[in-house]
């Protein structure tokens, strides 16, 4: 068998989203501890459920939405906010991450800008888009003449999926609220959702990012006096794994460049 460099095998492992080690020692998966009969008694399969050991269970996605929602309602400001986030105990990626990811940058600025989910990097530092993508956000930006300063960051998911796997519908329904509440506490004069999965949510469509890009919207969500012009664009992630796309990633951007020389 050809031989295998365990550098590369990591690597490989890492690229593949496995980057966490969850135990001091390996567990082979495919070793079969127990033989597998066919004939188990329907009173054994029916027996009490068994208690997983687990500190706190996650609770079910309905009371999550609920706790959500009156969490996020009864904040009057972004500390509030932060802290109503930190207390909520229904969204089950809490239990996986190192730390709650919540905004970077200038809450006054004109320019709030959504992303998906932290990754590793955001997830180790607290702070959103200060990996490799996020560093091409920064490029961007400057492109466009903003920076920190004049944009604020944040995601519609507040902590890391595990292995950067895909959030799924009900954890990304338990933080909307805290999300809807967090745009109306900055009231942005322009909103940006970077990637499918956030300009999906924000703008309640089914359509891809392909579709979605490069068009400005109107989000009228809870709270707002007025709803916010908002642009949907390609997620910088997706612009390092398909740079061909950067030309009308450029496109969007002299869109949102146009709207804020607009506003002066
Ligand atoms: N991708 C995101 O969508 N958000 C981050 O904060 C980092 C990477």
């Amino acid at each position: 068998m050809e031989n295998i460099d365990p550098l590369e095998a990591l690597r490989w492992s890492v690229e593949m989203g496995a980057d966490e080690a969850i135990g001091e020692q390996p567990v082979n998966r495919y070793a079969v501890s127990e033989p597998i009969t066919a004939s188990v008694p329907v009173s054994a399969k029916l027996s009490e459920p068994k208690v997983q050991s687990m500190e706190r269970a996650p609770l079910a996605p309905s009371q999550g939405i609920a706790d959500s929602l009156a969490a996020a309602a009864a904040a009057s400001n972004l500390e509030e906010l932060r802290n109503a986030i930190a207390a909520f105990e229904g969204c089950a990626l809490k239990q996986t991450a190192t730390n709650l990811v919540f905004a970077d940058g200038n809450p006054e600025a004109d320019v709030m800008i959504l992303g998906e989910a932290p990754g590793a990097e955001e997830d180790r530092r607290g702070v959103p888009f200060v990996g490799a993508s996020g560093q091409l956000m920064d490029r961007m930006l400057a492109a466009i003449g903003l920076d920190r300063t004049t944009a604020y960051i944040s995601n519609i998911l507040f902590w890391r999926p595990p292995g950067n796997r895909n959030p799924t519908t009900a954890e990304v329904a338990a933080c909307m609220p805290f999300v809807q509440r967090h745009i109306a506490l900055v009231r942005p004069r322009v909103l940006v959702f970077v990637g499918g999965a956030s300009a999906k949510a924000m703008l309640d469509r089914k359509e891809g990012i392909m579709r979605l890009r490069g068009k400005w919207y109107e989000y009228g969500g809870q709270g707002l006096p007025e709803p916010i012009p908002a642009l949907a664009t390609f997620h910088p992630a997706y612009l390092l794994r398909s740079p061909g796309q950067k030309r009308a990633a450029w496109h969007d951007l002299l869109l949102l460049r146009s709207r804020l020389d607009e506003l002066r």
